[in-house]
């Protein structure tokens, strides 16, 4: 759906971009408002007072990436308002701390949002008012080959988010066994021929070309889909694995709660089923105060609800003919609720 002609979104003011490869922020507009726990930020030009009153407060872009969301963020927020950014991507750093030379507001963190409590406790902050992640992968991280992510451009096989620490792929595929890469393929790409497809990549001599990897598991694989290139699964797989994503999210989620103020705001974009599926059941949890490890009992106990009513939005007909990589992304989010966090295992 587009806006009405009287409706125009807001469009940040640009940043010189630290290198040749730009991304388009998804479901910005939605997630920033989600954020701030408004509505909307569209207004209308017929109004005599048509924008929304800037936000005081403390806000966390979690994944900066190059800085989309987090510039829309700043340029709803007052001039006493701090915006802090996490990103493990040196690259986007360089673009974040380039945005907080011009803008004081700004404090940027090298680091996984894993980190996030013991991150804004070393500044000396307990709670924010509003939390935000755009999970997953950016398209500049994509479209440079030499950081491996892509199986369409050749280069090294790393796929590590933070280049300046950790495992790459192509030394972690050099001493895997060939049951465990299995399972990584099965468990993080769903990938339903992981047994085939790991004893290919295990024959192989070296890793040291995107393209030798993908053209392997593309012979491996026994039945393509129409569409899609047969290595999506098993790439997507071993670039979630090397980076933990799916670790770091559960955690990051778990720390929201303590981190996030009454009234304030919880939101998350992601991109592919495994996560979206631990962002649902997270906000159900801590939304109905339902368990599931409560289901056997014959009493469940009373659990605390930490957040409202969870709500979710896709990106509309027109951002994804703009955008493709926007078509499988879901925003999910919730306002913190008054209950005080207790710090029991859930
Ligand atoms: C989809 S992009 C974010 C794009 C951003 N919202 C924008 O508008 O430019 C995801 C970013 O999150 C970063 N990232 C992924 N997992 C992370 C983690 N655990 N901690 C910190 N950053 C992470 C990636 O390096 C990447 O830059």
């Amino acid at each position: 759906m587009s806006n009405p002609p009287d409706q125009q979104p807001i469009v940040p003011e640009p940043l010189s971009a630290v290198n040749d490869f730009a991304h388009d922020a998804v479901l910005l507009q939605e997630a920033v408002a989600a954020v701030l726990g408004v509505k909307s930020l569209s207004h209308s030009k017929n109004e005599a007072n048509n924008s929304l009153p800037k936000a005081s407060g403390i806000y966390v872009d979690a994944t900066f990436g190059r800085g989309g969301h987090s510039r829309l963020l700043l340029s709803q927020l007052a001039d006493d308002a701090q915006l802090i950014v996490f990103d493990k991507d040196p690259t986007a750093i360089s673009v974040a701390r380039e945005l907080a030379r011009i803008d004081s507001r700004v404090t940027v963190v090298h680091d996984s949002f894993a980190t996030l409590t013991d991150s804004l406790a070393a500044m000396g902050i307990t709670q924010v008012d509003g939390l935000m992640a755009d999970l997953g992968v950016s398209s500049p991280q994509i479209d440079d080959g030499s950081r491996g992510f892509s199986f369409m451009r050749d280069g090294a096989v790393d796929m590590r988010m933070d280049t300046s620490r950790g495992q790459s792929v192509a030394e972690w595929l050099m001493t895997v066994d060939e049951e465990t890469l299995a399972n990584v393929l099965y468990d993080f790409g769903e990938e339903r021929h992981s047994r085939r497809i790991a004893r290919a990549i295990k024959a192989m001599d070296s890793f040291d070309s995107t393209l030798a990897l993908a053209e392997v598991i593309k012979v491996a694989h026994p039945k393509w889909q129409k569409g899609k290139h047969p290595a999506t699964q098993s790439f997507q797989a071993m670039r979630i694995f090397i980076n933990n994503e799916l670790g770091d999210v559960d955690s990051f989620l778990e720390q929201s709660i303590a981190i996030i103020k009454a009234g304030g705001q919880l939101a998350v974009i992601s991109f592919h089923s495994l996560e979206d599926r631990r962002i649902k059941q997270f906000l159900q949890r801590h939304s109905k105060g339902q368990y599931p490890e409560d289901e056997k009992l014959p009493m469940p106990p009373n659990r605390p609800r930490y957040f409202g009513k969870p709500k979710r939005v896709a990106p509309s007909n027109t951002e994804i003919a703009g955008n493709p990589r926007s078509r499988s992304a879901w925003l999910r989010s919730a306002t913190r609720t008054d209950t005080a966090y207790q710090n029991e295992p859930s």
